[in-house]
């Protein structure tokens, strides 16, 4: 009899322990099912949940979220999905404040490569030339940005200017003292390997700017003009940080040809110039290449943009406007 309920209650106590492991499982499920809808939940209310329903690519949306600002997230998730976006945000030279403006030049200039619509935004370069012309920052002088958008004020103090000996020059050139002195080394450098540099043009005043530009204006036209000589208060000269810089037997026309410019090519950031309106590059600058035109920046600025491989202008609008 005593054996009957032993059996009986281990019976009874089997199936509890049955009934216990079941609840236990169906808490367990309960519990990580409810978090994965917890956790479904909370993803579908993230960022990239919303850019990957839309549509676009993980990648693009890690450089959305990485780029751009709420509004221009929130814009990207409220219009029509962007096929090209991509290439905007993901180009090294995106800025984010031009966001609105890469993608309406896009839209009226779709068969130009995505970076050239980066970088004629980024120098203003979408807009004809001298048209919305502002006041340059001139707080570090060496640095200044000067082109047919960036303009010198009028006061426009240059600081000391000195005067090349003949050795240096042909005619008076001058220049500001410390592109001056940069100048000098350089050249005493050159001679080392036998190359020769020789001045044509240094600082300029407004004065003398003018009388250059409608000289030019008046004997090849205004078109021409245009791609050779700054508008008084835009060019460079009249910082006294920009040289002409020849060499014997040279024109501007044949300058590039020669050894003076290939050393030029390769040493001149070293002394800190840097070659301002290069081939290739007119449509950014608004210059017809000179090979013979040199602008002091200092030496660190000068090996950066050299290592870069853009124009200052864009450089400026990149790495220093956007700092
Ligand atoms: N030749 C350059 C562009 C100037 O006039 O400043
Ligand atoms: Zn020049």
């Amino acid at each position: 009899m005593a054996t009957k309920k032993k059996i009986r209650l281990k019976k009874k106590f089997k199936k509890r322990l049955k009934l216990l492991f079941l609840l236990s499982v169906i808490v367990l499920i309960c519990i990580f099912g409810g978090k994965k809808i917890y956790e479904n939940v909370k993803y579908q209310k993230t960022l990239e949940y919303q850019f990957t329903k839309k549509g676009y690519e993980i990648d693009t949306f890690k450089l959305v979220d990485a780029k751009c600002n709420d509004e221009h997230k929130e814009y990207l998730l409220n219009e029509d999905k962007i096929d090209y976006i991509k290439y905007i945000i993901g180009n090294k030279y995106y800025i984010d404040k031009n966001f609105e403006a890469y993608l309406s030049y896009y839209q009226e200039n779709s068969k130009k490569s995505f970076e050239d619509i980066i970088s004629l935004v980024n120098v203003e370069a979408t807009k004809p030339w001298y048209e919305g012309v502002t006041e340059t920052d001139v707080s570090n002088k060496y640095e200044i940005l000067v082109n047919k958008y960036n303009v010198l004020p009028e006061n426009y103090d240059v600081g000391t200017i000195k005067t090349f000996s003949s050795t240096y020059a042909y005619g008076t050139v001058q220049a500001e003292e410390t592109c001056y002195e940069a100048f000098i080394q350089m050249a005493k450098s050159a001679k080392l390997e036998d190359i020769t540099l020789i001045l044509t043009s240094g600082y300029r005043s407004r004065e003398n700017q003018t009388s250059i530009y409608n000289d030019m204006k008046n004997s090849k036209g205004a078109e021409y003009a245009d791609q050779y000589a700054a508008r008084p208060g835009s060019s460079e000269h009249e910082t006294g940080l920009a040289l002409d810089i020849l060499t014997y037997n040279a024109f501007t026309e044949t300058f590039k040809t020669t050894k003076a410019y290939e050393w030029l090519h390769a040493h001149a950031h070293e002394f800190g110039f840097i070659e301002r309106y290069q081939e290739g590059k007119e449509y950014l600058t608004g210059y017809a290449a000179e090979s013979w035109h040199y602008r002091y920046v200092g030496v660190e600025l000068a090996k950066k943009v050299k290592e870069a491989g853009i124009t200052y202008d864009e450089y400026y609008a990149f790495y220093m406007e956007n700092r």
